[in-house]
């Protein structure tokens, strides 16, 4: 194998592909496709979002200092692209995709139902990186679709088609 220079940028791959939902001040719920995601300490349990300025995502959580990051499926594949190139800052995005949503147990902010496991956060510090702002988020309370995990809790990713 001969190794030449390769792009810096998004180099490390497989991303992950998930939801970040959220609730502005005025109840307004919004939503992001998110690739800057992963977990960042076992015990307390956390995991980091990395949301660019510029989103109007990234002014919710930094006011409400909570998020839910939602699993997506393959069959939510329209619902995450929509999400993923369309500001909430222009439109109600819940409304326009109809989404079915759930409330939060712990925190302020909505669950997607149709994803198959909703994770809710607290922000608990935050790193300006360069393009982003990784939000590190204590997790609070997992919500699971009871036909993917056993009576411990443990999920068996396997019976998810993830996107
Ligand atoms: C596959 C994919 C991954 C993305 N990853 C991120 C990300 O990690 N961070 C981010 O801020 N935006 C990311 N985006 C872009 C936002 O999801 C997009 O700009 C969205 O429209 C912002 O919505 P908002 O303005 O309602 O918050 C991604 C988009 C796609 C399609």
């Amino acid at each position: 194998m001969e190794k030449i220079q390769g792009n810096m940028k998004s180099c490390l791959q497989p991303m992950p592909k998930i939801l970040v939902s959220c609730r502005d001040t005025e109840g307004k719920n919004n939503a992001l496709a998110v690739a800057y995601c992963c977990n960042c300490s076992y015990d307390p349990p956390m995991i980091m979002i990395g949301i660019v300025p510029s989103r109007y995502s990234y002014k919710i959580v930094k006011e409400t200092g909570v998020f839910v990051v939602n699993i997506v499926t393959k069959e939510q594949k329209e619902m995450f692209d929509y999400l993923g190139s369309h500001s909430g800052r222009e439109e109600d995005k819940f409304s326009k995709l109809n989404i079915k949503v759930e409330e939060g147990i712990k925190v302020n902010a909505p669950l997607l139902s149709d994803c198959p496991i909703n994770i809710e956060c607290k922000v608990v510090d935050s790193i300006v990186t360069g393009s982003h702002e990784m939000f590190v988020g204590k997790i609070e309370y997992v919500h699971t679709d009871r036909k993917i995990v056993d009576d411990k809790g443990n999920i068996d990713f396997l019976k998810i088609e993830l996107l």
